[in-house]
């Protein structure tokens, strides 16, 4: 699939988000996630609103891609607006060859994780390095403030090496948009994401984690500004 207006800042990830940017038709409810991947995205969609006239509402999943939707003119709404979306794109940090996907770099997996799961279709635009064919990315954990000890120590008996995640321009720790610390905790490579997903989830304290099992569809941006699009297989 060949893609437009490839700028060669970040081809592959600039690729990504405009070919699914191109999901989106008059009429929807769409998802709209966090991170520089899915920036490009928001960009398009502001250029086919005032172009094309697109009409759709966005639902952001954090305070950044709040902003960036209102940059682009992208009219908003809310999941208790609307509950069901029909699609939502996002990236991620990893995606494993079954579509396991772990997200959170940025902090905003638990908005992602339910605007996701809200959406009839939830596509993720990646770069290549995000390819793997097993998890092998340290999950962000949103945790209580109060819960880190607690939380980090059932991170350990899991076999997990729980970092709490420092801010960088402010001392200290990094509060997510709902208030939370986060504890990056490395499991090296994932052999059974589910099964860590449930235990993760079991742990008093635990906000969210960045395991997601949700992924349908893969768009995968390349050097030269195509894109290649895997498709989950319904079972
Ligand atoms: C934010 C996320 C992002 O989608 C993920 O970190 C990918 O970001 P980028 O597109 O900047 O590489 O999960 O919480």
């Amino acid at each position: 699939m060949k893609e437009r207006n490839i700028s060669g800042e970040n081809p592959e990830k600039e690729a990504a988000g405009i070919a699914a940017a191109g999901l989106v038709s008059s009429g929807m409810v769409v998802g709209l996630g966090t991170g520089s991947t899915v920036a490009y995205a928001l960009q398009e969609l502001g250029r086919r609103i005032k172009e094309e006239g697109l009409e759709f509402f966005g639902v952001v999943t954090s305070y950044q891609s709040e902003m960036l939707a209102i940059k682009a003119g992208i009219p908003l709404t809310s999941l208790s607006q609307h509950p069901i979306l029909d699609l939502a794109i996002d990236g991620a940090d990893r995606v494993d060859s079954n579509f396991y996907a772990i997200k959170g770099g940025g902090a905003a997996h638990t908005r992602e994780k339910l605007v996701s799961m809200s959406a009839k279709r939830f596509v993720v635009v990646l770069d290549s390095s995000k390819l793997s064919e097993k998890l092998d990315h340290y999950v962000p954990v949103e945790i209580l403030p109060m819960a880190r000890e607690l939380v980090s120590a059932k991170l350990k008996e899991l076999g997990g090496k729980p970092k709490l995640r420092l801010a960088s321009r402010k001392d200290g720790p990094v509060i997510t948009d709902n208030g939370n610390f986060v504890l990056d905790t490395d499991f090296g490579i994932i052999e059974a994401p589910e099964e860590l997903s449930l235990k993760l989830s079991a742990i008093p304290g635990v906000v969210e984690h960045g395991i997601f099992s949700n992924v349908d569809e893969v768009y995968i941006g390349k050097q030269d500004g195509t894109v290649k699009i895997l498709k989950k297989k319904k079972a």
